[in-house]
């Protein structure tokens, strides 16, 4: 199974804009339409209580949404079965169920924490990333403070806009 982290991101490593959440305010129309075909495409999509609540994710019979957080009870009447579903089991168990499952990609969208529990876990085999040509100074980055040493391959690259925001995607070379 492959699973794939995918993040916009400034010049300067930043996810969020001076820590707002608003993802949309700053990244590029490219970006956001990539971004919608990538999640329109994917049956599993997993990320983090506080993405699930900076944004709106329709639900629907064609994706499986998977929140993580500690307290799954808070978010019952959100759920969906099928559709949307919270939990608190680890990045480990999440992975090995939907291996069991026989799924074949999963879509981890952030945000940072689970992004990096995901990565300490050696579970992420591809990072797609949009570059944003821009620079904030302060805000959040895709790894949180800990220490990583991950290498990876450069697979995809492409220019969609005339600023030059780029499309990337990296495979991770497992150890
Ligand atoms: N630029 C981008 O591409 C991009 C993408 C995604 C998000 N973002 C931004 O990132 C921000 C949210 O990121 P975030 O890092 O604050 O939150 P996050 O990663 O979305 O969610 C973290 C929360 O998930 C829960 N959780 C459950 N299991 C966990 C585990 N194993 N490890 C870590 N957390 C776990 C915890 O909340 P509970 O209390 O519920 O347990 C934790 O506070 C938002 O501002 C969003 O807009 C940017």
């Amino acid at each position: 199974m492959k699973t794939i982290l995918i993040f916009v991101s400034t010049l300067d490593g930043k996810v969020t804009k001076w820590g707002a959440s608003n993802v949309k305010l700053w990244s590029s129309h490219q970006d956001q339409d990539y971004y919608k075909k990538i999640l329109n495409e994917s049956q599993l999509i997993v990320m983090g209580s506080n993405t699930f609540n900076a944004d709106t994710f329709k639900p629907s019979a064609d994706h499986q949404f998977i929140i993580m957080t500690v307290h799954p009870d808070k978010y019952k009447s959100l759920e969906i079965t099928g559709q949307i579903e919270f939990t608190n089991e680890s990045p480990v168990e999440l992975i090995a169920r939907f291996i069991s499952k026989g799924h074949k990609h999963i879509l981890v969208v952030g945000g940072p924490h689970i992004a990096t529990s995901f990565l300490k876990e050696q579970l992420i085999d591809e990072v797609w990333l949009t570059i944003e040509p821009k620079i904030f100074g302060t805000g959040g980055n895709f790894a949180t403070e800990i220490n990583l040493d991950i290498n990876l391959h450069l697979i995809h690259c492409e220019k969609v806009n005339e600023q030059g925001t780029l499309i990337t995607k990296y495979a991770v070379l497992k150890k």
